[in-house]
């Protein structure tokens, strides 16, 4: 593996960032960049610790699929990376060209395109700006160039993305008269990328690719790789009001098969717990007498539970008292905070939720209230007895529920899927989807679009509607996303809360049953080759890779999804190179920017030229997805194309070693072919094809 190793001195005016501290007391920083793997090249410079974010989300490298992506140029001269160790803290600048866009920098709301903005990346519930404040401040940016970086460390992280304007910059700004001159700007041009890490050094790690895409292959495979989540994960979820007794949940479960809407999921909200906030995580016996017995009712009628929690523990409860000696200073709701950094800590917490949770038939969680807000949470300054102050505890404590929550399914060789409302790098290879309490509906979908930049997944959740056209909206859009949910906690919404629309919210959640294939198959090039599910426009191959477009996606590879507002009749949709079809007559879209106009009870969709899209039944419930339900192969347009369709047992871990099915669907020249590798039998049986 090749070493690229450059030795340089810092002087006082290449970091105008750090100007803070006296830059003369700067230690000389040695970056030596190591390519650790094709087109993957870390450097640590100064002192970092050990603890940072990929050491808490715990995975290997996905070594082999990187090598496999092959190699890949540094599109930029590693020595215009300059690191300085100034007072205690690390500051890092990276070059940035005139035309240069970055994205990423974790789940933001309003904003694709990162270039002049200033973030601290810092956990924290959403407060509707985006300025590094939010559920996943994940320290990694994407380059248009053909690059990112990942800073890996568990801190409060300063960002500049092209507003310091440094004394050495090559491409320095105009001096401006502005009592004369009317283009004078308050923010005159910068050069450079600037990061500031509380810490007396640094982990990086630098990806490359031959394109955006491939850069984030790489990060998120690096990271271990995207998640296959359980077949019934992707099925329809509906989450109930706080109070409701089992039998209110029997009476939800049942209003869904009669209204004939899709239900996979039941999630309970705080009252399953004797008490909350903070939580006993304990039965209550008044409204679920008997737990056990009502999870496998449930389980026999095709509904998984999934089951609320904020990670505090009720005083004198009985998780307690036996985890007291691993708790932090500070109190959350008058609930301790267990340091799962500390592996008995860990043990006692996976104890209890296998026995009392996982044993009798739960299929996971919703883990809640691990951002923020500042007023609940503990201060920077609460102490921790692994050492870990509140500040890098605060950074990972989404990471360590969901590392600690993941092991226990893992270890009973069953996949889980949940929620979960603070996440950083790493998070890739956990199941967990974000979700919060904004409700915006365009900024939920912008942070769709941004979640893919960052390893993450995101959930655009239905709770309420201001009026029918909001909700169907809202709906057809949630069933294109990660988790097709109604999050009625508060509500007690249901699909049908707005009569007027209910026919479309059933066609569109039905539609995403049938997609269930095209999905679950996207999902599987999450895990195997790291391309994340729901895609920013700029990850497609030929699109131009600076803009912001921040109201259409992609799903996967072919399916193309342009959202509806609220007081909308149509919308521009800005369509990559090629033609593009309409997904539901097959009919020619256009090319280039096209307008939209689809009526109340349709999202606008577009499939590529060539693009294949299986499809089977609309099934109401994911345990009637089997191998031999007559799957439709639909194809679009007439270029060749071709689409790798993956199938396995829906639940296990199994195909980690290798038993899945995967069927190559293959049209050259107009002609269908269909090819099956893979070790296991989990190929569809009765396949048709239909050329529009
Ligand atoms: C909030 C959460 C909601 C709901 C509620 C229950 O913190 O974001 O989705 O779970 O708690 O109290």
């Amino acid at each position: 593996m090749k070493t690229i190793s450059f030795i340089f001195l810092l002087c006082m005016t290449l970091l105008h960032a750090c100007d803070r501290g006296s830059m003369e007391q700067s230690q000389s920083a040695q970056v030596t960049w190591k390519e650790t793997l094709p087109g993957t090249y870390k450097t640590s410079v100064g002192n970092p610790p050990a603890f940072n974010l990929l050491s808490v989300a715990n995975r290997e490298p996905r070594a082999q699929a990187i090598k496999d992506l092959g190699n890949a140029r540094v599109p930029i001269d590693l020595k215009e990376i300059k690191v300085a160790v100034v007072n205690g803290r690390t500051c890092i600048r990276f070059p940035l060209d005139k035309e240069e866009q970055i994205y990423g920098f974790g789940l933001n709301f309003k904003t694709i395109a990162q270039r002049g903005r200033i973030f601290r990346l810092h956990m924290d519930h959403y407060g509707g700006e985006d300025n590094g404040r939010t559920h996943a401040p994940v320290p990694f940016f994407v380059s248009s160039k053909g690059y990112g970086v990942l800073v890996n460390a568990a801190r409060y992280i300063d960002v500049s993305v092209g507003t310091a304007v440094s004394k050495a910059s090559k491409n320095p700004p105009v001096t401006r008269d502005r009592n004369t001159d009317k283009s004078w700007d308050a923010q005159p041009y910068s050069d450079n990328l600037e990061m500031v890490v509380p810490e007396a050094g640094v982990e990086m790690i630098l990806f490359t690719g031959k394109n955006l895409m491939e850069v984030v292959q790489r990060f998120n495979l690096y990271c271990g790789g995207g998640i296959i989540p359980p077949k019934w994960g992707l099925g329809f979820w509906q989450r109930t009001p706080t109070l409701y007794h089992e039998n209110d949940v029997r009476t939800e479960a049942a209003g869904f098969e009669q209204n004939s809407f899709p239900l996979d999921v039941v999630g309970l909200e705080p009252g399953w717990h004797s008490k909350s906030y903070p939580c006993t995580f304990e039965w209550d016996q008044g409204r679920f007498p008997e737990p056990e017995k009502f999870i496998s009712e449930m389980t026999s009628k095709g509904i998984h539970l999934n089951l609320w929690m904020n990670p505090y523990h009720w005083p004198d409860g009985t998780l307690d008292k036996q985890l007291k000696e691993f708790t932090g200073s500070h109190t959350v709701w008058c609930g301790t905070v267990a340091d799962y950094t500390i592996p008995q800590a860990r043990k006692i917490m996976q104890d209890h939720f296998q026995k009392n949770q996982l044993d009798i038939g739960a299929s996971g969680f919703k883990i809640d209230e691990v951002d923020g807000f500042d007023s609940w949470l503990w201060p920077d300054g609460a102490t921790f007895p692994s050492g870990h102050d509140g500040e890098q505890m605060r950074q990972t404590y989404g990471l360590q529920m969901m590392t600690l929550t993941d092991e226990i399914f893992r270890k009973k060789n069953e996949r889980t899927y949940g929620l979960i409302r603070a996440a950083n790098a790493g998070s890739v290879s956990y199941p967990y989807v974000i979700y919060n309490d904004y409700y915006s509906h365009k900024d939920f979908i912008t942070a769709l679009i941004n979640s893919g930049f960052s390893g993450l997944l995101w959930t655009p959740e239905v709770r309420a509607g201001g009026s029918s056209e909001e909700w169907v909206r809202r709906m057809q859009s949630v069933c294109f996303s990660p988790m097709a949910m109604i999050n009625a906690w508060a509500d007690g919404t249901k699909p049908w809360s707005f009569p007027e629309v209910y026919k479309a919210c059933q066609e569109v959640a039905f539609l995403r049953m049938q997609l269930l294939p095209y999905l679950y198959s996207t999902f599987a090039q999450y895990y195997f080759e790291g391309k994340p599910p729901f895609r920013a426009m700029q990850l497609v191959d030929g699109f131009p890779a600076s803009g912001e477009i921040k109201d259409q996606y992609m799903v996967g590879d072919n399916l193309l999804v342009a959202p509806m507002f609220t007081g909308e009749i149509e919308r521009k949709v800005i369509l990559p190179p090629g033609q593009w079809f309409d997904f539901y007559t097959g009919k020619l879209a256009g090319e280039g920017t096209i307008i939209a106009k689809p009526g109340l009870d349709k999202i606008p969709l577009f499939v590529r030229d060539g693009g294949i899209i299986p499809m089977i039944p609309a099934i109401r419930q994911t345990l009637e997805w089997k191998i031999d339900l007559p799957l439709e192969i639909r194809v679009y347009g007439k270029a060749d194309g071709s689409f790798n369709l993956y199938n396995d047992d829906g639940k296990t871990f199994n195909f980690e070693n290798g038993d899945f099915s995967m069927q190559r669907l293959e049209v050259k020249e107009g002609k269908e072919k269909l090819q099956q590798t893979g070790s296991g039998e989990f190929g569809y049986t009765r396949v048709s094809w239909r050329f529009f």
